[in-house]
């Protein structure tokens, strides 16, 4: 699953651009589908099972899309101005190496600064791709990049730009693969455009019209020093959502999975997530709405170019969605 892991992490899909990243899940799940299809959006969609008497049709979700830049303004000198994709912070940027999709690669600077204690705002950074006018440069207005750093193995832990959310690609590819056989019929929505506010998932779960919506992404931990005060952390566990600052969970999704966890002998985390949402939020809201939920794995150092992940909770939140999806879900 690392080997997986690593593939999808280092490929470079910004939101709106996931035309690469698609193909590389599409070349995984292919052979694991009963129908797979792509909408307007980019979204890719894998049906499995269909819906028996006491089953229910449930959409699950994890986006491909990652945080990224984008070029506004080349200078007479070649150094690139940029926007943001998504919630990209300033004091991450500095060093950060960027690959764009033309394959062009390029290191973040900043103007000079008067005070080595302040951090700059983004009017005041560039990209430096190696040019020194327009005409030679290998960018123009509008190309995007990704963060560009090599994925790395710790043993238990794992450092890799956009684990947001490529571990949970990762985590339902393997989930789709377990999956012998179901009562309930299975959508896993491989969504775009998550960063940029949900816009996958929301077109997505309303083509699907499902009874269920459960999103899989990366949520913050507190066991950092000085960190936020929230108790999850690394290694103990997929977190089931309980609220974040865009979704309440269906209480009765909550206790449903808590169980599923408890009876299966999983251990998993409690989770209150005070900033950040998830495509869960689209999905519970869209159409005439439906109860939604999310399983998390608990991400140290989120939308940074090195975010960390504990192995044992990738493979744990295998294991509690599998168990999940198998079985018969009263609500
Ligand atoms: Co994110
Ligand atoms: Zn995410």
């Amino acid at each position: 699953m690392k080997t997986l892991i690593k593939k999808l992490v280092e490929t470079v899909g910004p939101s709106g651009y996931e035309t690469r990243i698609r193909e590389v899940v599409r070349a995984e799940v292919e052979k694991l589908a009963d129908e797979i299809s792509t909408d307007a959006m980019g979204n890719l969609i894998v049906r499995k099972g269909k819906k028996t008497k006491n089953g229910l049709k449930i959409m699950l979700a994890a986006h491909i899309d990652e945080i990224g830049v984008m070029v506004t303004h080349v200078d007479k000198n070649g150094f690139a101005r940029f926007t943001t994709i998504g919630g990209v912070r300033p004091h991450t940027c500095y060093g950060s190496r960027v690959r764009f999709l033309n394959g062009a690669a390029g290191v973040i600077g900043g103007e000079r600064l008067d005070n080595q204690a302040n951090v700059h705002s983004f009017e005041n950074m560039f990209i430096d791709v190696g040019a020194t006018s327009p005409q030679d440069s290998p960018v123009k207005i509008g190309d995007v990049a990704a963060f560009d750093r090599p994925f790395e193995d710790l043993g238990d832990r794992l450092i890799s730009k956009a684990m947001d959310d490529r571990v949970c690609v990762a985590v339902l590819i393997e989930t789709l693969r377990n999956i012998k056989s179901s009562i309930n019929e299975l959508y896993f929505v491989f969504s775009t455009q998550e960063e940029v506010g949900t816009r996958g998932a929301t077109t997505a779960a309303f083509g699907i019209d499902p009874d269920v919506g459960i999103a899989v992404d990366v949520t913050g931990t507190g066991d950092t020093p000085r960190g936020a005060v929230m108790d999850v952390k690394l290694g103990a566990g997929p977190a089931i959502k309980i609220k974040d600052s865009g979704m309440l969970a269906d209480p009765n999704l909550v206790n449903a999975l808590v169980n599923c966890a408890q009876k299966n002998k999983i251990p998993y985390q409690r989770e209150v997530l005070l900033g950040g949402s998830t495509d869960a939020r689209a999905m519970q809201i869209t159409r005439a709405g439906m109860p939604a939920g999310c399983v998390s794995v608990p991400t140290r150092y989120i939308h940074s170019p090195s975010e960390m992940v504990d192995f044992h909770d990738v493979e744990n939140a295998v294991l509690l969605l599998t168990a999940f999806l198998s079985e018969a879900i009263v609500l």
